[in-house]
């Protein structure tokens, strides 16, 4: 299964997806790294590990349909199965909704729907809560929204801090998002195979 990540930041979970792709412990080849910063780390680390890139930059574009169309024809040339979005912190549109419809997946860093949106696990500590954790959902048109298809829970000690509890959901989130692509992309597999 090919897939392309989607990622606007410094790409920790990008580089653990391509790390197991690259060593064989997922079967998924990663062909292609998409970011709407052209100068992101993301991008450096997809380069680095001789992955194809397209960065571009928003503000070159007047609608998002514009950008959203060159992405589509980018991945549609490359056979992109599906599509991984890893800290992309863009709401996806109809022109790439509908083209990869149902194979737009997203991790979150709280349990949905628990803390949507910017800075969850900030909202998680702010509101006192025990626990909280990482989500993979399916994307729709909504933030942080679409059906789930793995949580797993991360316990909040007393004693820790925006900096503690990021290490712990990190820890979760490189070694669930790999397992979960690589089991959703099987799904898909056989899904083809019944279909035929
Ligand atoms: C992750 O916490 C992810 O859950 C959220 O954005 C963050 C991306 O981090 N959607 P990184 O760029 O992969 O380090």
């Amino acid at each position: 299964m090919k897939i392309a990540i989607f990622a606007s930041g410094t790409g920790t979970n990008a580089q653990a997806i391509i790390d197991q792709a690259q060593s064989g412990d997922i079967d998924v080849e990663v062909a292609l790294v998409v970011s709407d910063k052209p100068n992101s780390k993301a991008l450096i680390r997809a380069s680095s590990s001789s992955i194809a890139t397209f960065g571009f930059n928003p503000s070159n574009y007047t609608y998002k349909e514009e950008f959203e169309s060159d992405i589509v024809v980018e991945l549609q040339a490359r056979k992109i199965d599906l599509v991984v979005l890893a800290g992309y912190m863009r709401l996806i549109g109809p022109t790439l909704l509908s083209a990869y419809e149902g194979k737009i997946v997203n991790i979150h860093p709280s349990l949905l729907p628990n803390f949507p949106g910017l800075d969850a696990i900030g909202q998680a500590l702010r509101a006192g809560v025990s626990e909280t954790g990482v989500t993979i959902h399916e994307v729709d048109a909504g933030m942080d929204t679409g059906p789930i298809i793995a949580q797993e829970a991360i316990t909040i000690e007393q004693d820790d801090t925006i900096e503690t509890l990021t290490k712990k959901i990190q820890a979760v989130e490189h070694r669930l998002y790999p397992q979960t692509i690589a089991a959703w992309g099987n799904t898909i597999k056989l899904e083809g195979v019944k279909s035929k």
